[in-house]
């Protein structure tokens, strides 16, 4: 085959992968959405059966081999054909490392495990979930082994969700930023000392009003997008021109619905963002975990929780709900209030990487061998107590919270506080490229923001992997410090 031969054929597998890529997040996005209950198990069926096509397809040895030879061949390739060969080739490398017996062993234990969760969870009942934990850290361990790593098992489970990045290069950073954080936090939090969380009667309705004008502020847009609800919010991304999210509302606080519909267009934008005319190759697809997630955050934190998003918002609110007024500091001080309490998904911006460093530590001692499940509750509890000065009363509020380690996804997790690190450097960088950007939010025009991350970010899809993508963006190389700072403005008198 010609060089030209080998490109068409690549890029007509990758195209056939993505249909079925597509068809697939369809299926998941209705089973998530709108399908009656009693259907699970055919839909199951349904969506196993697109995996082991795609599989097939993805690892078929006349596809590996044309992948191969195009590696082989690499500086010959166009500066695009070159990033998309690499990374299929470093996908396809993963794949290959793990044999099929292996791979359904590990989708049995996740399922196994995701479902005991959901049922022992309400219950406070660990020792149901133990033995699958158990079996999921062993089949953890086994997978970082197949995969191979350099120095520390860790980093071949954390290259799965960030592409590159090493345990002895986070761990620094994350200690730096834990310590850092506990140092502010008590000065921070005495702030809102006497603050109570808002409380009133918010109805459904409005609430799904206030959240579709929000996005459709932002820049989310009802010709490619959609916004339904389901228990948990998520975005998807359907095919070209089709993102979709969805949120969750409680009627005592339009706070949290509000503030997950912004998190969820953060990510749609960025799905909508990725260049158009590559979507089906790497060229076309978001860099990471920690990338995609700094893109939800951006605008959910240093966008969203400001004081001028305060003042946008104070103007709407009347408008939606009548007779409801409120000034932007007190909106400031509802949406900000800072106070360590003992689950992740509702922490505060201060406390929230805390979480994350706890799990990631434990994470870490579990597939070295250092940590045995057995123990997992007590170190838990331990670390809470350490970072937060708070212990949690039972395993509901503790380590069973997150369906993370039972669904079979260890070295997730960091990718959180990393999207923090991430847009607290991009976000740098953005208010010294617009001048005043703040301004203009307080307006409710958002415009300017969504085009430096389109430039910046969303248009190279995996040109660069996170690290070399920041430091393009921002000169420098991951570090904790721009957060820190950011966070030492926020919360000092002036404020932001
Ligand atoms: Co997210």
């Amino acid at each position: 085959m010609t060089q030209s031969e080998k490109l068409e054929s690549f890029y007509s597998r990758l195209s056939e992968l993505y249909h079925l890529n597509c068809i697939s997040a369809l299926l998941g996005w209705d089973q998530r959405v709108c399908m009656p209950p009693a259907a699970v198990q055919g839909r199951a069926a349904q969506r196993e059966y697109i995996a082991v096509m795609a599989h097939r397809k993805a690892t078929d040895p006349e596809f590996c081999s044309v992948v191969d030879e195009l590696y082989q061949e690499i500086d010959s390739l166009s500066e695009d054909d070159q990033v998309n060969v690499r990374e299929v080739k470093r996908q396809l490398d993963i794949d290959r490392r793990l044999p099929e017996e292996f791979v359904s062993e590990m989708s049995q234990a996740s399922s196994v495990g995701y479902s005991t969760w959901q049922g022992a969870r309400p219950r406070n009942d660990w020792e149901s979930v133990r033995p699958q934990l158990e079996e999921i850290v062993k089949l953890s361990r086994q997978k970082a082994e197949l995969i191979g790593y350099q120095e520390h098992p860790y980093d071949a489970l954390l290259d799965l969700y960030e592409p590159g990045m090493t345990t002895s290069f986070l761990k620094p950073i994350l200690s730096k930023l834990a310590d850092d954080l506990r140092t502010i936090l008590p000065t921070i939090s005495r702030r809102f000392a006497g603050v109570s969380p808002l409380k009133g009667d918010f109805p459904e309705e409005t609430q799904k009003h206030l959240c579709q004008r929000v996005a459709l502020d932002l820049g989310f847009d009802l010709r490619w997008g959609r916004i339904d609800s389901s228990a948990h919010p998520f975005t998807t991304t359907i095919g070209p021109n089709d993102v979709r999210i969805t949120n969750r509302f409680s009627r005592d606080t339009f706070i949290p619905g509000l503030y997950g519909t912004i998190h969820e267009t953060g990510h749609a934008l960025y799905d909508i963002g990725l260049p158009q005319k590559w979507l089906g190759t790497p060229l076309g697809s978001p860099v990471s975990l920690g990338i995609h997630e700094s893109q939800s955050r951006i605008w959910e934190n240093p966008i969203g929780h400001s004081r001028a998003f305060c003042v946008y918002l104070s103007r709407l609110l009347p408008q939606v709900f009548p007779g409801f007024t409120t000034s932007p500091d007190e909106l400031w001080n509802w949406v900000n209030l800072v106070e360590p309490t003992l689950i992740r998904v509702d922490a505060d911006e201060v406390t929230y990487p805390l979480h994350i460093v706890i799990r990631t530590l434990l994470e870490e001692r579990l597939i070295l061998g250092e940590l045995t499940v057995a123990d997992l509750p007590e170190a838990w509890d331990d670390l809470y107590e350490e970072y937060l000065g708070i212990r949690p009363p039972d395993v509901k509020n503790g380590v069973m919270q997150d369906v993370h380690w039972y669904s079979g996804s260890i070295g997730y997790f960091p990718t959180y506080a990393l999207g923090n690190l991430y847009n607290a450097m991009m976000m740098e960088k953005a208010l010294a490229d617009i001048p005043g950007l703040y301004v203009k939010i307080e307006y409710g025009q958002f415009t300017e923001f969504l085009q430096w991350l389109r430039l910046n970010v969303h248009m190279h899809g995996m040109r660069y992997h996170g690290r070399e993508l920041i430091r393009r963006i921002t000169g420098k190389d991951l570090e904790s410090e721009p957060f820190i700072r950011y966070l030492k403005r926020k919360f000092s008198q002036e404020g932001i």
